[in-house]
């Protein structure tokens, strides 16, 4: 492909390479990365098929024969529980002609039958059943060959389940490295247990029309677009009725960005103050406010200092991304195509909450997130028309600025005592820094450079 420069002359020419359009000296990125089909095609082979994808939670299959139809990259895949209460994810598609042999969001079955020509799978995913086997095939199809395409790798982390194509990619927990106590975060019950979480029924699915990218870098810690969600802070979605999250917490905090550049994670973090427990006010249920109060004195007692960490958006590389609380929701952002992006968000909470707290967190994740929480529709807003604006001839030749904050990032970074892992930049005084955002596109450009997980997992040495 050719890439322009800004007066319009031939730049480079030839295959694309991640290192020329992500510039990390100067922190510029080329709005190629957005808009082009060609390098669009390459990262559905270069990023999408090595890396971990988050699929699912074990809550949405529960019981031997449940499934649900998920997806990794552009494909559709199921993640489902066999009659031996293994879990596994297979390829959407039939091994006769790639018809979908689920058309269901999810469910319970013993086998899925492909509407097509009827073949019949089991949840293991071996073929069981093909019309005609005996007068049409002659017995002579070798059944045992053509069942269901599984995932290379799966894992099961607490609860979450995560799955890649590629056979090379390191095991999950290597794959997120010390980034592991910020997933935590999200897994963990509220009072500091270990997993404990589980998902409320029904995922939200919908449609931005804009590149995977967007979003993915917002929620990799955007801490400067406040301005976007000027209103809803006006408005007071947050669980106390003030802000859109309880606001009392996060202004005594110190807030930090912490990432890993060998693995392309980060996230930001509130660190609260030692000598102050801020138990949210939600609102005016007794039942729910003592159940949080209660709590957060427990995660306090359990985890010590860490009890003082809590998290804000952050991203597992490429493409899911973390709320830890107010709300508690993993998303994952999936590619349909250069110009568009299929979000699907799952709520968390914990499994053995009352019920009249799992109902509160309901209204209140609705009322922030998805297509009709107020906060996410602002954020779309900008996506939508940031991408369409910068799809024309002119507009792709000048690039991004991710300069902000560069050369701030620290190694070895403690506070209070607590030794940080990762580079961590402290945003306390300076609001904000794009380091999160410059660590999404090194490691993007990383993916796109590598011939193989060889070159990728530098950490090995
Ligand atoms: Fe499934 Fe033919 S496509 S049986
Ligand atoms: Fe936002």
């Amino acid at each position: 492909m050719a890439i322009y420069t800004e007066n319009g002359r031939i730049a480079q020419t030839g295959p694309v390479s991640g290192s020329s359009l992500v510039d990390l000296k100067s922190g510029q990125v080329s709005r190629e990365i957005f808009v082009s089909d060609e390098i669009y095609q390459q990262e559905l082979e270069q990023v999408f098929m090595r890396s971990w994808l988050f699929v699912g939670h074990e809550s949405q299959i529960a019981k031997p024969g449940d499934y649900f139809a998920s997806g990794m990259g552009e494909e559709s895949v199921l993640l489902c529980r066999d009659r031996e209460n293994q879990i596994h994810v297979f390829l959407n598609s039939c091994r006769h002609r790639g018809m979908k042999v689920c058309r269901y969001d999810e469910g319970n079955t013993p086998v899925f039958t492909c509407p097509y020509h009827g073949w019949s799978y089991s949840t293991d995913g071996s073929l069981v059943g093909v019309p005609y086997f005996r007068s049409a095939y002659h017995e002579k199809l070798d059944k045992s060959k053509w069942g269901l395409i599984e995932v290379a790798q799966l894992c099961n982390y607490k609860g979450s389940i995560w799955a890649t194509w590629d056979p090379d990619a390191p095991p999950f927990l290597e794959y997120l490295g010390d980034f592991k106590m910020f997933l935590d975060l999200t897994l963990d019950s509220w009072d500091g247990r270990e997993g404990g979480s589980e998902v409320i029924s029904g995922v939200q699915k919908w449609l931005i029309p804009c590149n995977w990218k967007f979003p993915a870098e917002n929620f990799s810690g955007d801490s400067y677009h406040n301005i976007s969600h000027r209103s809803v802070d006006m408005v007071g979605i947050g669980p106390s009725g003030s802000g859109r999250r309880d606001m009392s917490e996060r202004q005594q905090a110190r807030r930090l960005h912490v990432m890993f550049p060998d693995r392309g994670h980060h996230t930001g973090v509130y660190v609260l103050p030692e000598d102050t427990i801020t138990p949210p006010a939600y609102q005016d249920s007794p039942v729910v406010s003592d159940y949080f109060a209660r709590c957060e004195e427990k995660r306090r007692e359990s985890r010590g200092k860490w009890g003082r960490v809590i998290g804000s958006p952050g991203e597992i590389f490429p493409n899911t991304a973390l709320h830890p609380r107010q709300p508690r929701t993993i998303a994952v952002w999936h590619p349909r195509g250069p110009h568009q992006t299929e979000v699907w968000r799952w709520y968390l909470v914990d499994r053995d909450a009352p019920d009249e707290v799992k109902d509160f967190l309901r209204h209140y994740y609705i009322r922030y997130s998805g297509p009709a929480g107020l906060t996410e529709q602002d954020d779309m807003e900008n996506w939508n028309y940031a991408h369409t604006a910068s799809r024309g001839t002119v507009a792709r030749r000048y690039p991004y600025t991710y300069e902000q904050g560069l050369g701030y990032e620290q190694a070895d970074f403690e506070l209070d005592g607590l030794k940080f892992p990762g580079m961590v930049t402290d945003i306390t005084e300076s609001k904000s820094s794009e380091d999160n955002l410059r660590n999404l596109y090194r490691r993007w450009s990383e993916f796109m450079d590598a011939d193989s997980w060889n070159d990728l997992a530098t950490w090995r040495g």
